[in-house]
């Protein structure tokens, strides 16, 4: 028999999700939310991000959210997302071992973001990648296929971006985009390039579902051979930095979708469904999930 091809889904929604919602929400229920995905069969979980409360006040519970997960779920892949060496050393003491620094290929989005041009914020990562060896860090390049100040991002500024980067030393890269600005062929031509041209480099993709383009871009990495997909649970997210941004791609419907198709994700959609539903029960925001509109039967 055909082995199946394993797809990771690397569920970010503690992080994406939450931090684009005004009203904090109690850190009981974001705990809970990790516990049901953690329930569904999630091994990647992206839970908080170690950044300024001022910037983002629902994150000031980041540390208490490490530390109990830490605790309850070693054996998992629980990481955070870092703007700066502040951030590197609060997740650290934290108990994190695997950090995501965000740098933006577009200069507008860097500054708008983190208040830094990217070749700062690439010197700022070369500090943090030699303060902390024992972490394990990936990249997430934000606006690497559009930014909402400047337009399409040019493949060259990418590559860019990725030659730095991996001249430092980092070998785990999601292009993210971050405003759901991309579109199929765009991301067959830029992952068919840039996996061609940096094989040590195992590539992700994040994306973003605000122009309906969440599944089919999703879907056009994986056929590119992409083998980590981030996603948010009930397509909940956005970057509040950015204007015009919203919900990830759901990870309920692309579950349920790559399941049908036969890949290996390790996922429970039913599970995963309920982990959905209690996140959209107790967080007022905006969803882009379709089968939160299926009626249970
Ligand atoms: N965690 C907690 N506090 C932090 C911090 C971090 N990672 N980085 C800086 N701070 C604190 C500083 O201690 C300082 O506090 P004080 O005013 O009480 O002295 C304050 O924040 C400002 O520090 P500064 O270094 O001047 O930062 P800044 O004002 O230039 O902001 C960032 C830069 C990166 C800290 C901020 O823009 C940020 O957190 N951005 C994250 C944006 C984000 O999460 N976007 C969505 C995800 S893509
Ligand atoms: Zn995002």
């Amino acid at each position: 028999m055909e082995e199946k091809r394993k797809i990771t889904l690397m569920e970010v929604g503690p992080r994406d999700g939450f931090q684009n919602i005004c009203s904090f929400i109690p850190t009981e229920i974001k705990l809970k939310a990790i516990d049901l995905l953690v329930d569904a069969g999630l091994k990647k979980i992206m839970i908080t991000s170690f950044v300024s409360p001022k910037a983002i006040p629902q994150m000031q519970d980041a540390s208490e959210i490490a530390k109990a997960c830490v605790e309850k779920y070693p054996d998992l892949e629980l990481s955070a997302l870092v703007p700066n060496m502040r951030g590197v050393q609060n997740a650290a003491a934290a108990g994190l071992r695997h950090l995501t620094m965000v740098i933006s290929a577009s200069k507008s989005h860097n500054l708008a973001n983190v208040r830094r041009t990217p070749e700062e914020s690439l010197a700022d990562l070369a500090s943090i990648l030699e303060a902390f060896p024992q972490i394990d860090f990936t990249l997430d390049l934000a606006t690497a296929f559009a930014c909402p100040f400047e337009g399409e991002t040019p493949l060259d500024r990418v590559r860019y971006m990725v030659s730095a980067a991996r001249d430092l030393g980092i070998r785990r890269i999601d292009l993210c985009d971050t405003v759901g600005m991309a579109y199929p062929s765009q991301v067959r031509s830029y992952l068919g390039a840039l996996m061609e041209e940096y094989p040590e480099i195992e590539f992700m993709v994040h994306i973003h579902d605000t122009r309906n383009m969440g599944m089919v871009n999703t879907l056009a990495a994986i056929e590119c051979g992409i083998n980590t997909v981030q996603a948010t649970a009930g397509g909940l997210g956005g970057c509040p930095f950015a204007p015009g941004a919203s919900g990830n791609t759901a990870s309920e419907d692309l579950i349920y979708m790559l399941n049908k198709m036969g890949y290996d994700t390790g996922v429970d959609f039913d599970k995963l469904l309920e982990a959905a539903r209690f996140i959209h029960e107790h967080v007022d925001g905006n969803y882009s999930g379709h089968h939160l509109n299926i009626k249970k039967t």
